[in-house]
């Protein structure tokens, strides 16, 4: 998938995490198949802060030399989230000091990693329309503290910070073909086009892609949304796909070959887009998968929601993606 993506100018890749660096099989395979590396928590304030004082970049940075000796780019995920805080947080956290503890947070982080982060995800999952705002986000703990500039404060400190990285809005839920996808992109929409008006440092959108099997994700609100986002001037990346089978039938045939038929429609629809040049899937073996315990199926058989299974075999899920890659237009 590497190769095939390199072909077309698009750099496809996957989340890792140390917790599997001791699994050579998987480490090997994912050096072969990955042209870019997200650490799925290493670079999370829960990870890299263990008091407000101090930062702990130790399995950041193995993750990093990883990534260098095998030629893999690497990406930075996430500056700002509501999740994934560390647990002296809540406690510590005020309206005086929140600013200070962000920015000294963005300008620590993103100056530790210049020159080998391609890009950031500088704000992640900022906005939810049924917190009721006019503006469609999220009251988070940063938006409580800082208000809703610090969308803007942490863009402008990470580029301060790193002028050359490319920095991004990442988002989830937005691809799905109904009412409430439709608000969250229009609230994204809003703001993001606010955002570059204002001449802030944002040069695209990550489009996290956990989708389901059966939802349409290929709809026409979708695919105007992802012109506007264009017209903006933005790239656009497709950061955490995976493809989850829980309302799937048991039978592991069939199921596969849903999800991959769900990877060869969403994918194939993306690339149609020329400002879609990255794909990261969140993971690559159900081996390692977030839904094994965030999304259980309800006869809690195995999920199978990425390109290899667990006994690192690729799956239908791998050729629709080499497919795609190799059907798509060289960017
Ligand atoms: O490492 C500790 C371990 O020492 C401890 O024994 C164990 C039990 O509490 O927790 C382990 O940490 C867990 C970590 O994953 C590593 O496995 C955290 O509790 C758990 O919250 C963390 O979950 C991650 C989650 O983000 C929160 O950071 C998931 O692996 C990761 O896949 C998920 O990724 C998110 C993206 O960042 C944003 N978009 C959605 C996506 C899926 O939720």
């Amino acid at each position: 998938m590497r190769a095939a993506a390199a072909e077309k100018g698009i750099l496809f890749g996957s989340a890792f995490s140390t917790i599997y660096m001791s699994d050579e099989a998987y480490t090997r395979e994912f050096a072969s198949q990955c042209g870019v590396l997200v650490p799925e928590v290493e670079l999370k304030w829960a990870a890299l802060r263990p008091s407000p004082e101090t930062f702990d970049f130790t399995r950041g940075d193995t993750l990093y030399d990883f990534a260098s000796a095998n030629n893999i780019l690497f990406r930075g995920h996430t500056l700002v989230w509501e999740n994934a805080l560390p647990s002296w947080f809540n406690a510590y956290v005020t309206a005086r000091n929140a600013e200070q503890l962000m920015t000294n947070h963005i300008l620590s982080v993103v100056r530790h990693y210049a020159g080998k982060v391609t890009s950031w995800d500088v704000v992640n999952e900022g906005v939810q329309v049924q917190d009721g705002r006019a503006d469609g986000l999220k009251v988070s703990s940063w938006l409580q503290h800082i208000g809703p500039e610090y969308i803007e404060l942490a863009f402008r400190t990470a580029h301060q910070a790193d002028p050359k990285a490319t920095l991004i809005y990442n988002e989830n839920w937005i691809e799905p073909d109904d009412s409430d996808s439709e608000k969250r992109r229009r609230a994204v929409l809003a703001l993001l086009t606010n955002l570059r008006k204002r001449n802030v440092p944002v040069h695209g959108l990550g489009i996290q892609s956990h989708i389901f099997a059966e939802a349409n994700v290929t709809g026409p609100n979708f695919r105007q949304f992802l012109k506007e986002i264009e017209d903006l001037g933005l790239s656009i990346l497709i950061t955490e796909m995976d493809v989850r089978d829980q309302h799937l039938p048991a039978d592991i045939h069939t199921r596969d070959q849903l999800v991959a038929e769900q990877y060869r429609n969403y994918l194939s629809f993306l690339l149609q887009f020329r400002s879609v040049r990255t794909i990261v899937t969140w993971g690559l073996s159900d081996r390692y998968t977030w839904l094994s315990t965030h999304n259980k199926r309800a006869d809690n058989l195995p999920v199978r929601p990425l390109p290899y299974d667990f006994e690192l075999k690729p799956t239908a899920a791998w050729q629709a993606i080499q497919t795609a890659l190799e059907q798509a237009s060289t960017r």
